[in-house]
């Protein structure tokens, strides 16, 4: 696999100090910045989803391979709801700069199927899944129900992408005869700068098998 995907020529890739403070402007502006950079990330997400088969599918049962490639798809089809939304609102992917650092994650990881499993789905996108309801809530009050059904959708796809993660996850470990949540514990602190950041939406991290027996004292 590339170490790094293809990318198009747009949107500039910026360090997240370069990037425009999302504060400023009218609603429209913000709510078009926002759901740029959530375009972004499902963008970014699509490529982990290819990458994580094309660089490890191959230890692992079929099954392994078939349920990233769903992720793939519906990763394709959230930047396309997203995407489309934007040129609702006379905007368009590309338009504004993104993160440059999403990819980094995946470099990170790459020597290592255990340690890709538990940054990615189960750090990153569980993140996604601790936030989305409220960013649902903020573009209801600006009467922009319209994206909030699209986020709604994606948070009812995310909670299946973690559940993956956490699956396949916990298949490494039985195989390599490691204990699940100390690994994931050690794993996250040698990968993820920062912790993690409570609030956790302990219900939609359950229902993906994300208990808290993996991520509580690693706040
Ligand atoms: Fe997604
Ligand atoms: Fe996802």
């Amino acid at each position: 696999m590339p170490e790094t995907p293809a990318r198009p020529s747009k949107p500039e890739l910026l360090r997240p100090r370069e990037m425009p403070r999302r504060g400023k402007g009218t609603s429209l502006t913000r709510r078009v910045a926002l759901i740029h950079a959530l375009a972004h990330i499902e963008f970014v997400a699509i490529d982990l989803a290819f990458d994580m088969i094309g660089r490890f599918g191959g230890q692992f049962p079929r099954a392994f391979t078939d349920d990233w490639m769903r992720v793939g798809a519906e990763e394709a089809m959230h930047f396309v709801l997203l995407d489309r939304r934007l040129r609702e609102m006379d905007s368009f992917y590309g338009q504004l700069p993104a993160h440059e650092g999403l990819w980094g994650a995946a470099i990170d990881t790459a020597h290592d199927v255990s340690a890709r499993l538990a940054i990615v789905p189960m750090v990153l996108e569980a993140r996604g899944l601790d936030i989305t309801l409220e960013t649902v809530e903020r573009f209801k009050q600006q009467g922009d129900y319209l994206t909030a059904k699209v986020l709604n959708r994606i948070y009812d796809d995310e909670i299946n992408h973690v559940s993956y993660g956490t699956k396949w996850f916990e298949y490494v470990c039985s195989e390599r005869n490691e204990p699940p949540h100390a690994q994931w514990k050690s794993l996250v602190k040698m990968h993820f700068r920062g912790g993690l950041k409570p609030p956790f939406n302990d219900s939609a991290r359950h229902a993906a098998g994300l208990t808290r027996e993996y991520y509580i004292g690693v706040e």
